[in-house]
This record gives structure tokens, C-alpha cells and sequence, in this order.
């Protein structure tokens, strides 16, 4: 019998350098709390920026429905009727008329980066986005061969992007493209639909793509929401049914093309996974519905109240520095008053007080030790417990 498990140490086999990848720190945090949790302590889960609640009824039911059917492969850009559905809420939403043709459904927003990457760069070319965000970001742009250019953003610009820090980016090394979220992870922060507006204008202007992450659309507490598409029809903009819509599961999200990827993204798209699984897709053609509207306002509504009450009662357990917390479900915060190592922190916060929240260096290593971020997408009673755990282990 050949053995499977000899050494392998003088064999050229290794991963590919790609590969190496940063870890996710937000899903060692989320072992360890599994592991707190089945060794019978209890733990209040504020680390993953995923809902609580499940998918709306209507979306249930529409998958119950698809199981009776065949199941097979799409198309690849997606079933007709949810691509058609997604325009139309771009129509309902933000005024905005486009065709079917230029959506593409994909495994969650996840899924549209890889493909917009593939499609609008070239190997070697260089993307800009601010420091702090979400790291897949920086991590998938590395695998494929792409460079990052991290551009810090402080509270002097509300932690966002202007165009003077896009042009002073390119002017140093040229940019293929600009990556940005409204509302941000882990900020929160949104840019306003001047500001967003401005960014676009300057990105079209300077020939850069524009790619704008709006998975965070719909779960908007303070100020008006933008999609980049009002502004150029050359932007890739990225959504998902993970958040707002409680789909995460599901695997589900869109992207809207430019005309000139819409054939590079179906070829590619068609060679790196055939389509997309149907059932999430003819189930999330019923995300859409008046009803599931109904239930995810309501599910909006408790997050509302967690973050009224995380900004109000956060501060007075010690938490001097709160990031905007305009949209997402997310409240990032300074930890410094209490320790310079947001990683230790976070650990001691979770074995001693039982809150697992995400160590900041996930989404900022030049500054994050300086910073944790807290999900307020779970029920009102966690947030409420988790901040009394908190204070009285802070005291
Ligand atoms: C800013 C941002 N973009 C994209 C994603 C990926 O989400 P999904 O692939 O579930 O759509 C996340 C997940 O947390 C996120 O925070």
C-alpha cells in the first residue's frame, strides 16, 4: 500500500507563494468563541458581521419551491428573472434605469471581486483602497497578482477618500482602479452623494475603474445613501443579499457591469464556476417582495436600537473614540485607553468577560492594535448584556 502520509520534505511541493495569504483574524476569534462556547461558558458574539435574523419568509418560500423543481445549471451571469428583478430595484431605489443585461449574479459579493478584478486589470497593476477596510480586499488583489495601495484615512476627512488623496496616489505611482465601501466596514462611515460623486468624477477623469462596494446599502442610520452608478455608467458597483437582505448562507450577491466587461466578466465567469447555484437564485428573486421588505425594515429597526444604545452606553464604560457609525452594523472604537494590543485584548475581553468582538489589525496593520470592532448585528438582549459584561470587566 502506498503511504499517504510520508515525508514530504525533499519533495518540490509547496504552496504557491499567492497563496500566502494573511489569515482572518475575525474567524479565529469566532473558533475560539465556538470553543469557549461548547466548553459551556457563555459568550456574547459580536465578532462576524453576519445577521441573526434568517432569510425573509418570502425567500424561504421561493426555495421550497425550487426544490420541487429541477435543479440545474444557469446561465452564467444568472436566471433571467432575478437579473431582471435587480434592475428593477435599481429603478425603485435610486431612480436609476438599466438593463438586465449589464447584472451579473454572483456567489456573493465575494464573487463579483474576483470576477471585476480578473476582468478590468491586468497582472502587476496597482489598486488603491483606504486603510481602515475590509481585508479580502487587500488579500484577493494579492492572490491574483495585483498590487494594493493602502491610502490611510483619519477623522480629518471622516475616514473616508477625497480626490486630492486619489491624485496625490497616482501622481506617486499610477493606479489602475479605485476600490471603495459606503457604508464602510469596519468605519461605517458613508460618503455623502457629493462626496461619492466627486470621487467617481476624478477616478473617470484621471481613467481609473472605480469599483464600489454598496453591500452595505440598505442599513443606512444617518444621511442619504448614493449608488456610484448615478454618477458613471463606467462604475463596477458590488452588492450582496448577504446583509440587508440576512442571506449570508446563501451564497448570493450582484455586481453591475460596465458595458465593455459584460462579455470579459460571462466568459470568465462561465470558465472559472459554470453559474451560480439556483436555488439561492430563484429564491432571492422573492428578497424583493413587499413582504420580505416588511420583515427586513423590522430586522433594521433592532439594529437601530443596538447602535442607539452601543453609542450611547459605549462611551461610558470608556470608549473615548467611536468611528462614525452612519451605516453596516458595525462599531469600530478606539481601545487605547485601556492597551496598545487590540489582539490581547480582544482575547482577555473574551475569555474573562465572554464578548468576542474583532481585533482592528484585521482591517488596519500600521494602526489597528489601537482598535476593536464591535457587531451590533445580533439581538437587542446580546448588545445590552454584552456592554454590561463589559463595563463590569472593565471596572
Ligand atoms: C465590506 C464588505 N464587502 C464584502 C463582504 C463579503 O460579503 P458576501 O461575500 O457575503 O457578499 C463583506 C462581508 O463581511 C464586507 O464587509
Amino acid at each position: 500500500m502506498p503511504s499517504t502520509s510520508g515525508p514530504t520534505r525533499d519533495l518540490p511541493f509547496s504552496a504557491s507563494g499567492r497563496s500566502a495569504v494573511e489569515p482572518f483574524i475575525a474567524m479565529e476569534v469566532l473558533a475560539s468563541a465556538v470553543e469557549r462556547e461548547a466548553a459551556g461558558h457563555r459568550v456574547v458574539r459580536m465578532e462576524v458581521g453576519q445577521p441573526g435574523a434568517s432569510a425573509p419568509t418570502p425567500v424561504l418560500e421561493a426555495a421550497h419551491a425550487a426544490l420541487r423543481g429541477k435543479l440545474g445549471y444557469t446561465e452564467a451571469l444568472g436566471i433571467r428573472p432575478l437579473r431582471e428583478a435587480i434592475a428593477a430595484h435599481y429603478g425603485r431605489t435610486y431612480g436609476i434605469e438599466l438593463s438586465p443585461d449589464r447584472i451579473a449574479v454572483t456567489a456573493g459579493s465575494s464573487g463579483a471581486f474576483s470576477l471585476a478584478f480578473l476582468a478590468a486589470f491586468d497582472a502587476g497593476a496597482r489598486v488603491a483602497v483606504p486603510t481602515p477596510g475590509y481585508p479580502a480586499y487587500r488579500n484577493l488583489l494579492g492572490a491574483l497578482g495585483l498590487q494594493v495601495a493602502e491610502i490611510e484615512t483619519t477623522a480629518a476627512t471622516r475616514w473616508t477618500l477625497t480626490p486630492d488623496m486619489i491624485r496625490a496616489a497616482h501622481a506617486r505611482e499610477p493606479l489602475a482602479g479605485v476600490l471603495v465601501a459606503s457604508p464602510a466596514n469596519p468605519t461605517g462611515t458613508m460618503y455623502s452623494p457629493e462626496s461619492l460623486k466627486a470621487l467617481v468624477e476624478t477616478c473617470d477623469e484621471l481613467g481609473l475603474w472605480f469599483i464600489s462596494d454598496e453591500i452595505y446599502h440598505g442599513l443606512v442610520f444617518s444621511g442619504q445613501q448614493s449608488t456610484a452608478l448615478a454618477f458613471s455608467p463606467r462604475a463596477i458597483v458590488i452588492n450582496s443579499f448577504s446583509k440587508y437582505y440576512c442571506m449570508t448562507g446563501w451564497r448570493i450577491g450582484w455586481m453591475v457591469m460596465p458595458e465593455v466587461l459584460v462579455k470579459p466578466i460571462d466568459r470568465l465567469a462561465q470558465n472559472l464556476y459554470l453559474s451560480n447555484n439556483e436555488i439561492s437564485q430563484r429564491a432571492a428573486v422573492a428578497a424583493f417582495d413587499q413582504r420580505s421588505t416588511v420583515e427586513l425594515d423590522a430586522v433594521k429597526a433592532s439594529y437601530a436600537a443596538n447602535r442607539a444604545h452601543l453609542l450611547a452606553r459605549l462611551p461610558e464604560i470608556g470608549f473615548d473614540e467611536l468611528l462614525p457609525v452612519d451605516g453596516a452594523f458595525y462599531v469600530y472604537a478606539s481601545v487605547r485607553r485601556f492597551s496598545n494590543d487590540s489582539v490581547e485584548f480582544a482575547r482577555r475581553m473574551l475569555m474573562e468577560a465572554g464578548v468576542a468582538a474583532t481585533p482592528g489589525p484585521d482591517f488596519d496593520s500600521a494602526r489597528g492594535s489601537g482598535y476593536i470592532r464591535f457587531s451590533f448585528a445580533g439581538s437587542e438582549a446580546d448588545i445590552v448584556e454584552a456592554v454590561e459584561r463589559i463595563g463590569g470587566w472593565l471596572k
